[in-house]
């Protein structure tokens, strides 16, 4: 009986299955969207709009003129329009602009933008008719005679954009203007409101003037810089940082018609002749793989690996605990895959065995714990206290050399007689065939030999063309606004992150002035959070930027403690895709543990201007000592000279200036 029961419930449950759209997703889950909280939904609205309208402008090459009016409409009702001197919206994509969720043109491209998902514009739609049931009106022009007057509304179940009034009048303009009504929104100037917002962006964003027109005044954000920015390239992965998953998805849509031709159009830095490459490192890999569970494993890896772990451990494995020299085992086991985690090791491992050379008894009591410590925090404390970075550039050469050229090691095995040349010609006939291939058929195993060599494999950095910094000097241009008594700024060059995808890190540190924010007694730590140019002014806690900011330790560079400081500290991260926690796109998903490029990135810049800072604080404890000092010995040199005048009979002023002399 028990059974009929359950068999009536899942039938009456799978009657309520239904499809959603993802309007109607966002239409019950707009705070993903950044649409909670009055002041934070105004934000929002404003950011949506001024990012859309400054990516616009940068594509088009024109140096943008952004107006944003708020007004109070109602007792609980304001206005907002926005209104760009952008290329303008051809009038048959305006329903698709502000109607249509996950439509736009930067989703499927490579390209530093401020937007990326296409929900942005219809997220300001949705949030309008959701609070006042009313459209948007779009007001645009691409310049060429005729002005469109649009009133748009979503329909939600279908996803798509309806037209509810449509004028045009001749006049020649260009840009969009976009006017709404909204409720469940409040404006102030408080830091997180647009006012706050307006004057980060234009920080970040020098060449554009903005005005905002609110309840109170018009303030005006002058353009500091009058250069129209480059504009921004589309940019291919790079194989450093590719997954399976992402070769896999490239495979579906190339046009290619073989694998080694596809690596050679759709991925950056791959030259043909790093395709041939490729062969002999996907044969060493091959070969590795046939023998790891074989009891000549440990041969093999010998023959693989330049490092000698087995010796390294029998002189220095004292310094570290059980569990690490087992976790490295695992990682000898488990290559070519643990190869990244084993170079960290082997890292720590050569600056371990540089130090027990280097340093006395005393030193190495000290510095013992650390080695127990992980070895990123090791090499951190080291890199402070006991290295430079020439000496840690070599150590960063050896690690390239961890492992044996595909040509030695496939040498060794035939000379040691493990594999017999037409068992060799056997693999290497699978691999031609495997990149002569045609990418549709490529399977998940096959995208995951080729993405594991790539990993192995040297190529130039990312190329910087695609990569649009706001640059040192302008971020100086900016922060010197809070007059510092020290300020460092730095742009680094691109690096990859998960799925090949570019990024690179630019950071600010300014110190004394008006930096940091007012605390209760004294100026605490201010972070101002950048990506792709566009100000974070929520979800401070869960992000990753603020995070690798607080992994650092302060204290070690002078500060008093991390929070207690009269600091700013600036960071954009630049990328064609920004990995963000939520569709709101107000924190970066980055940490020790997740896209930990990124996060060391910043760690690292900001380090390198924190020592700095460090020789800054430390010449200023000096010279207050030094001025202690020198007031005591006046104050002494005083009476000391009254005396002996006294005693002596000689004039006290000659006495004084002879003994300040001496003193000093
Ligand atoms: N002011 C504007 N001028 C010209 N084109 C615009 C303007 N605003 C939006 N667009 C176009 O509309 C598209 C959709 O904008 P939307 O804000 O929804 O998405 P997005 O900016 O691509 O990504 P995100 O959701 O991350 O903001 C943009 O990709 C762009 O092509
Ligand atoms: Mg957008």
């Amino acid at each position: 009986m028990a059974e009929d029961t359950n068999a009536v419930v899942e039938e009456s449950l799978f009657d309520e299955f239904k499809e959603h759209s993802i309007s109607e997703f966002f239409r019950k889950n707009r705070h993903m969207l950044g649409y909670s909280g009055r002041l934070r939904s105004m934000t929002t609205i404003v950011h949506e709009l001024v990012t859309n309208s400054l990516d616009a402008c940068e594509e088009s090459e024109i140096l943008p003129e952004i107006a944003v009016e708020i007004k109070k409409i109602g007792s609980e009702t304001f206005g907002v329009n926005i209104e760009d001197n952008g290329p303008g919206i051809p009038p048959e994509f305006v329903p698709k602009v502000f109607g249509k969720m996950l439509a736009g043109s930067k989703l499927h491209r490579l390209v530093q933008s401020r937007g990326q998902q296409g929900i942005g514009a219809a997220g300001v739609l949705l949030f309008a008719q959701m609070t006042t049931g009313k459209p948007l009106k779009i007001t645009t022009s691409t310049g060429n005679g005729t002005i469109y007057e649009m009133e748009i509304k979503m329909s939600i179940e279908r996803n798509e954009g309806d037209v509810v009034s449509e004028k045009t009048r001749e006049g020649f303009w260009r840009g969009t203007r976009v006017e709404g009504e909204f409720k469940d929104v409040t404006y102030n100037r408080r830091e997180q409101g647009p006012f706050e917002y307006l004057r980060r962006i234009s920080l970040s964003a020098p060449h554009a003037k903005i005005t905002l027109e609110d309840p109170e005044e018009t303030i005006v954000f002058e353009r500091t810089v009058n250069d129209i920015p480059e504009r921004p390239e589309v940019m291919k992965p790079h194989p450093y940082g590719l997954t399976t998953d992402e070769l896999l998805h490239i495979s579906r849509v190339t046009d290619s018609s073989r694998v080694s031709s596809m690596l050679n159009n759709e991925l950056s830095r791959v030259t043909m002749k790093r395709i041939k490459e490729l062969e002999e490192y996907v044969l060493r890999d091959t070969l590795l793989e046939n023998y790891r569970s074989s009891v000549f494993w440990d041969t093999i890896v010998s023959c693989y690996l330049n490092f000698d772990f087995t010796k390294y451990f029998d002189i220095y494995g004292h310094y570290f605990d059980k569990k690490e020299i087992e976790d490295v085992k695992q990682l000898i086991n488990g290559l070519p895959e643990g190869l990244g985690e084993l170079k960290t090791y082997c890292m720590k491992y050569l600056v371990t065995q540089y130090l027990v050379q280097k340093l006395d008894d005393e030193e190495l009591k000290e510095i013992k714990n650390h080695f127990k410590k992980k070895p990123e925090n090791f090499m951190e404390y080291m890199d402070k206290k006991y290295l430079n970075a020439s000496l840690l550039d070599e150590f960063r050469r050896k690690l390239k050399d961890i492992t044996k050229s595909p040509a030695e090691f496939v040498k060794s095995l035939v000379d040691l007689a493990m594999v017999s040349d037409t068992e060799l010609e056997k693999y290497r006939k699978a691999i031609r065939d495997l990149l002569k291939k045609n990418p549709k058929e490529m399977t998940w195993k096959d995208s995951e030999v080729i993405v594991n060599v790539l990993q192995d494999m040297d190529f130039m950095a990312p190329s910087t063309v695609g990569l649009r910094p706001i640059g040192e000097e302008n971020i100086e241009k900016s922060l010197n606004t809070l007059e510092p008594e020290f300020l460092k700024t730095l742009t680094r060059k691109p690096k990859t992150y998960k799925g090949g995808v570019p990024f690179a890190v630019e950071v600010g540190l300014a110190y004394g002035g008006e930096a940091g924010r007012s605390g209760d007694e004294s100026r605490k730590m201010e972070i101002m959070r950048f990506s792709n140019h566009v100000p974070l002014l929520f979800d401070t806690s869960g992000c990753g930027l603020t995070n690798a900011v607080k992994s650092v330790n302060w204290r070690r560079y002078g500060l008093r403690n991390d929070e207690d400081a009269p600091v700013t500290v600036f960071v954009n991260l630049i990328s064609t895709h920004i990995p963000y926690t939520s569709a709101g796109k107000q924190a970066i998903a980055s940490s020790n543990e997740e896209n930990e490029e990124i996060f060391n990135e910043i760690r690292q810049s900001l380090m390198i201007c924190a020592r700095d800072l460090e020789k800054h604080i430390s010449k200023i404890r000096k010279e207050k000592e030094e001025e202690q000092k020198r007031k005591y010995v006046m104050k002494y040199a005083v009476i000391f000279a009254e005396g002996l005048a006294s005693i002596t009979g000689r004039p006290k002023e000659e006495i004084e200036a002879n003994v300040v002399n001496l003193l000093r």
